[in-house]
């Protein structure tokens, strides 16, 4: 694959922009400096530098966020600043055949909700990963204004009714882990669903965070704010259903 279309591909803008990166003299491939728009690689696993930031190849983007809090997660938020603008250009600007360039975040966690957001620019995934038959298992720690009681926990896992739907909503799992606590695991996602979920039993959520998607749990070394392109096992690991 040449050189501009690697760069183009992976988001650092229109191909004319690619080229004359390249022919200035901005890109570099295995620390060598390549002048040369058209010279061929393969571009798996591929490593380079464009102004001195280096970057890796991915044909598909599938990463991770560590979604602070005080970010909304939509392209035009209406109070708070946008998640997109805690990404590089490139993961926003990379060419989506017939859709909305760059990455996309996979559902949605509210304006004060932190923890684990995918995204993807691969359709097919978003779609598989978003679809309310993909029972994939969501954990969230719970901090609740008052305090947790068993009656709370047993009723969660029974199941309550939200009010937009007749339909009641069970956790999959459900245990206090301190006095205003608890660790809720669903299996499907509505909108505030934890929260309602909460008030729904009478209390009220004051922290939200999501810890564990699938078998994927926020890596330790992941701060808020920072993200990171996921392993194939991680990406594996996101899909788990046990
Ligand atoms: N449930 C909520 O209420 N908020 C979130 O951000 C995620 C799940």
């Amino acid at each position: 694959m040449q050189l501009q279309d690697i760069l183009y591909s992976q988001g650092f803008g229109p191909r004319r922009l690619c080229t004359g990166l390249v022919q200035n003299g901005l890109v570099s491939v295995a620390s060598e400096l390549v002048t040369d728009p058209s010279a061929d690689f393969e571009p798996q696993g591929l490593r380079f530098t464009v102004e001195g930031k280096p970057w890796e190849y991915h044909a598909k983007a599938y990463l991770v966020l560590h979604k602070p809090a005080g970010y909304e997660c939509s392209q035009k938020p209406s109070a708070w600043p946008s998640i997109y603008t805690l990404l590089p250009a490139p993961l926003r600007q990379r060419p989506v055949k017939g859709g909305q360039p760059g990455v996309q975040a996979i559902g949605r966690l509210d304006q004060d909700t932190t923890g684990l957001l995918l995204m993807s620019d691969d359709g097919a995934f978003i779609h598989r990963m978003s679809s309310p038959k993909h029972h994939v298992p969501k954990v969230y720690e719970v901090g609740t204004a008052d305090p947790v009681d068993a009656k709370q926990v047993a009723r969660l896992l029974a199941g309550v009714v939200l009010d937009d739907d007749p339909r009641p909503v069970r956790a999959a799992a459900c245990e206090a882990t301190g006095e205003h606590a608890l660790r809720l695991t669903l299996t499907e996602g509505r909108y505030h669903q934890v929260k309602r979920m909460l008030a729904a039993v009478g209390n009220r959520v004051t922290t939200l965070h999501r810890s564990r998607i699938g078998a994927f749990e926020v890596p330790p070394d992941l701060a808020p704010g920072q993200w990171q392109w996921l392993s194939p096992a991680q990406l594996a690991a996101v899909s788990q259903r046990g």
